[in-house]
């Protein structure tokens, strides 16, 4: 997409004015269903049956990000408490001991107190450390997503302190972040999981690749971690880097079952059908929830398709 607009949706994106316009627009939701599972549990618990049932599997996100608040943090943590607790029944199935978990949850700290006040780090790591608690007890994965460069020191640390408890607990790095490479590198060890994607906040040249060099680093950083010895997370829907994912790890001697392909809910669903087809594990990020704003205008930001998806809506009403 062309720069200057991508810019424009990803500012529009982190808009409280134009999130409480958007909300009010009736014809909105027909198109954020695209991307998203529905407001309510029941409706991703559905949905994640479906797609259980295709041969992927699922990461669930809960809405929600950048509160300044502790009581809306506290009832996110909720919200995932409540989801685990209705997911326990699904993660059992198709399990191998060791194995990859077919079921995981999704987190933003940002969403669990992380920009509160004076304590903010304190807080969401509290926080995620009792939904990893209650996602150890559902059988349940969890990976804490990545937000934008200014939360990236605070987001690892607290991934490194709940590490300590939960060696399985995965983490977000976006290629498009100059230092993604070195963090590859630090976090490649045994056990470690980690989901690299590109990135989709929009951020200076000062800190991110920009252009073509971002898919140059993603390689890199993907070639870093299929010859580590943890397990990579292969989040992309771009053909070039799925193929890259797939090379390297055959050239690093991997199994099947030792890494995994990622790619968001409503987007290239035939491919990932396909993919699967293949004896691929694929996973489907799915997220539900009211606060869908910032969620589906990245997504806006993302492809010319998506945006005239809106625009196509928009005038169809
Ligand atoms: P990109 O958008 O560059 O597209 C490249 C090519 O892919 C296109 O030219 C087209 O061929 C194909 N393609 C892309 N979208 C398509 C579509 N809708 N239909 C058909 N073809 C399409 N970001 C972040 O900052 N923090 C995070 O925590 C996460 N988490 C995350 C989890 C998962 C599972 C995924 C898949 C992605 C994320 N992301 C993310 C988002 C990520 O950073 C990135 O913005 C999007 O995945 C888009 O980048 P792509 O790699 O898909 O390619």
């Amino acid at each position: 997409m062309p720069s200057p607009l991508r810019t424009g949706l990803l500012a529009a994106a982190r808009s409280k004015r134009l999130e409480r316009m958007a909300s009010r627009l009736p014809l909105t939701r027909k198109v954020v269903d695209r991307f998203v599972a529905g407001e309510t549990e029941q409706q991703a618990l559905a949905t994640s049956r479906d797609i259980l049932d295709s041969g992927r599997f699922i990461t669930i996100d809960h809405l929600g990000e950048d509160t300044t608040n502790s009581s809306q943090a506290t009832a996110t943590v909720s919200a995932y408490l409540s989801l685990l607790s209705a997911l326990a029944p699904l993660a059992g199935r198709d399990t191998a001991a060791g194995g990859p978990r077919p079921v995981e949850v999704s987190l933003k700290l940002s969403a669990l107190g992380q920009f509160v006040a004076a304590d903010g780090d304190r807080i969401a790591l509290e926080n995620a450390h009792k939904i990893c608690t209650a996602a150890e007890e559902a059988g349940v994965w969890v990976t804490v997503d990545a937000e934008d460069h200014t939360t990236t020191d605070s987001t690892l640390s607290i991934v490194r302190e709940l590490r300590g408890d939960f060696p399985q607990l995965g983490t977000v790095l976006q290629a498009y972040l100059t230092r993604t490479e070195a963090d590859c590198a630090d976090l490649s060890g045994p056990g470690s999981r980690i989901r690299l994607c590109k990135g989709a906040y929009a951020e200076p040249a000062s800190v991110a690749h920009q252009g073509d060099a971002v898919d140059e680093a993603y390689v890199r950083c993907l070639r870093v971690l299929m010859n580590g010895r943890g397990y990579p997370m292969v989040a992309t829907h771009d053909p070039a880097m799925v193929e890259a994912g797939l090379r390297l790890a055959a050239e690093a001697g991997r199994g099947t079952d030792e890494y995994e392909l990622q790619m968001l809910y409503g987007i290239r669903d035939t491919e990932q059908l396909r993919l699967v087809g293949q004896q691929r594990q694929l996973r489907v990020y799915l997220p539900y929830g009211t606060e869908w704003y910032g969620y589906f205008m990245r997504r806006l930001a993302e492809k010319p398709a998506n945006l005239a998806l809106f625009l196509r809506a928009l005038t169809s009403q």
